[in-house]
């Protein structure tokens, strides 16, 4: 059992990264370990460049990014943790790859779609690549799993297309690139702005308040939770309904730091006197499950040259897998002499 996943370094992390995809990480890496498997990490600094960035800031963020993964729980000594940028096997197959990919597939993205409406500059032709070297990513490392959040289906539903274009046009088997499936979990896949209960989560959102990020202060998610956009409904009704955004996002963040379903979280507060009583339970619950992350992450951060070091290992643990990949990708399409 393969699983890969990535990461970008852009902005803070926040609470849905950290439901949604964070925590599936850790436990991947357990699974893996525990099938003797391979969990593998990738942080996405080329990703990152698609769309308008401070050069600077990049590397500030791609430290910060991997001193809270590993504060997260992940464990480089039992999974591989890496920078995209230090693989370069990725990049030469993202070209390889884009010989079967479709423009029009590229073009149906909605991430490229949502967020080339906001890019008030330039928007890159790296935005509408983005998806090519994403599939590059995982198609390197021969992964069966990918932990993701709802965002990424349709990233990950591509890859398998381009996979299995891959493979009928130039293998004869399906075996030499494999079509990984998506982890998306049950509870908290789609975490929403506290603010615009319409709105998922994001470091991009127009209200900072609706936004917790898992390094944030407790005063700071305490003042974020109270201020939650709930509803109107009198008497207060805490239940998880369509018409209820607000409320059922609330429950949906409870659930998913409690490990239960929305359901059981609003039947646990069926005594409460009004949505004050699930504001305070679930920024309890929040501050509960990010503390400990905060404090790892204050001892690690200061240290950039064992941050370095773990990215370097990594790298040369991940490169000895993608050139296998490579060499047979470019082999199987008549690129470069014959190995
Ligand atoms: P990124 O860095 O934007 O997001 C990282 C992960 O967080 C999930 N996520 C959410 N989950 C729940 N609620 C939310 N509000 C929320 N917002 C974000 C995302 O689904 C993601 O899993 N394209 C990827 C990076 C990437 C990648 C890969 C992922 C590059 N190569 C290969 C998997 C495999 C991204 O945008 O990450």
């Amino acid at each position: 059992m393969r699983i890969f996943s990535g990461i970008q370094p852009t902005g803070r992390k926040h609470l849905g990264n950290f439901i949604g995809a964070i925590r599936q990480y850790v436990d991947g890496q357990a699974r893996a370990v525990e099938a003797d498997g391979l969990a593998i990490f990738c942080i996405v600094d080329l990703h990152a460049v698609t769309v308008a960035y401070d050069p600077v800031e990049l590397r500030e963020l791609t430290y910060d990014t991997a001193a809270l993964l590993i504060a997260a729980g992940l464990d480089p000594a039992r999974c591989i943790l890496f920078r995209q940028s230090d693989v370069a096997e990725q990049t030469e197959l993202c070209w390889l790859l884009a010989s079967v990919t479709a423009h029009g597939d590229l073009n149906r993205m909605h991430q490229f779609k949502e967020k080339s409406e906001v890019q008030r500059e330039l928007i890159s032709a790296g935005l509408f690549f983005y998806p090519v070297l994403q599939a590059a990513d995982v198609l390197a490392y021969r992964c069966d799993e990918v932990p993701v959040g709802e965002d990424q289906r349709q990233h990950i539903e591509l890859m398998r297309d381009i996979a299995e274009r891959f493979n009928a046009r130039f293998a004869d088997s399906n075996e030499l690139l494999i079509a990984p499936q998506h982890r998306i979990p049950e509870v908290g896949a789609r975490i929403m702005d506290l603010q615009d209960p319409d709105s998922k989560m994001s470091t991009t959102a127009a209200a900072q308040d609706g936004t917790v990020y898992v390094l944030d202060q407790p005063e700071m998610i305490q003042r974020k939770f109270n201020r939650a956009v709930t509803d109107s409904d009198d008497p207060p009704r805490i239940a998880v309904d369509p018409q209820k955004r607000g409320v059922s996002n609330l429950l949906e963040i409870l659930a998913a730091c409690e490990g239960v379903t929305p359901e059981e979280a609003a039947a646990e507060l069926s005594g409460a006197r009004g949505y004050g009583d699930l504001k305070a339970a679930v920024s309890e619950a929040v501050i509960e499950m990010l503390t400990p992350v905060r404090e790892r992450y204050e001892l690690l951060r200061g240290d950039e040259a064992a941050l370095e070091q773990v990215l370097l290992r990594g790298a040369d643990q991940a490169r000895a897998i993608a050139a296998v990949t490579l060499g047979e990708v470019r082999s199987a399409m008549g690129v470069g002499p014959v190995t």
